[in-house]
């Protein structure tokens, strides 16, 4: 299958999931790499490794970015059949998720619906995880819909929140899995081995 990967970030999970692709572990390649941030770790490593950049949206700060119809004829001339999201920090279109359906996952660093939606990310998550007393967090895998983390759960994996936790600990040990669960989830994506159960539910089906 053919990945395009949107990042604002340092770009850990993308990395992961790049060099998951060109080692076979995930049937895919990586042919591009969206984001609203030209001058990030993810971006850069995009750069590097011969993967085109597309700068979105265009804003005051990146005139050079494209719009959302010129994001779209990009995508669809470079065949995507997979959107990522590892930590873009800007909403979806609707437009975007309605183009792609079923075919958009994100990451997101809790097991949601729990630490979820607009104010929950980057230590934010963790900080609150640790002040509810919760034995356990980590990451999900979720397909997107038209809001922040509400789009059906695919994976999860459960990490211990230690009674000396800080949300700096909490965080390296939840990105740890991120790139684990992420890399499956993808796999699984690009060897047709999601069904969707009959309430809507989306199931990862184990190799044969
Ligand atoms: C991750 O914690 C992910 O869960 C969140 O943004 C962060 C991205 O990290 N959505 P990286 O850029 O992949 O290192």
């Amino acid at each position: 299958k053919r990945l395009a990967v949107f990042v604002s970030g340092g770009g850990s999970n993308f990395r992961s999931i790049h060099e998951a692709a060109l080692g076979g572990r995930v049937n895919g390649v990586v042919v591009a790499l969206v984001t609203d941030k030209p001058g990030c770790g993810g971006a850069e490593h995009a750069r590097c490794n011969g993967i085109p950049v597309i700068l979105f949206p265009k804003s005051k700060s990146s005139p050079e970015g494209v719009s959302l119809t010129e994001l779209l004829n990009a995508l669809r001339n470079l065949k995507v059949d997979l959107i990522l999201l590892a930590g873009y920090m800007k909403l979806i279109p609707v437009e975007l998720v309605q183009a792609y359906p079923r075919s958009i996952l994100n990451i997101h660093p809790s097991l949601l619906p729990a630490f979820g939606g607009k104010g929950y990310y980057g230590l934010k998550v963790h900080k609150a995880v640790i002040a509810s007393g919760a034995r356990y967090s980590g990451p999900t895998v979720h397909f997107v819909d038209e809001q922040y983390d509400t789009g059906k759960t695919l994976a999860q994996r459960a990490v211990p929140v230690l009674a000396n936790d800080t949300p700096e600990k909490l965080a390296a040990r939840v990105l740890h899995e991120e790139h684990q669960v992420y890399v499956d989830a993808v796999a699984a994506f690009c060897e047709n081995r999601i069904v969707w159960r009959e309430d809507g539910v989306p199931i990862i089906r184990s190799r044969r």
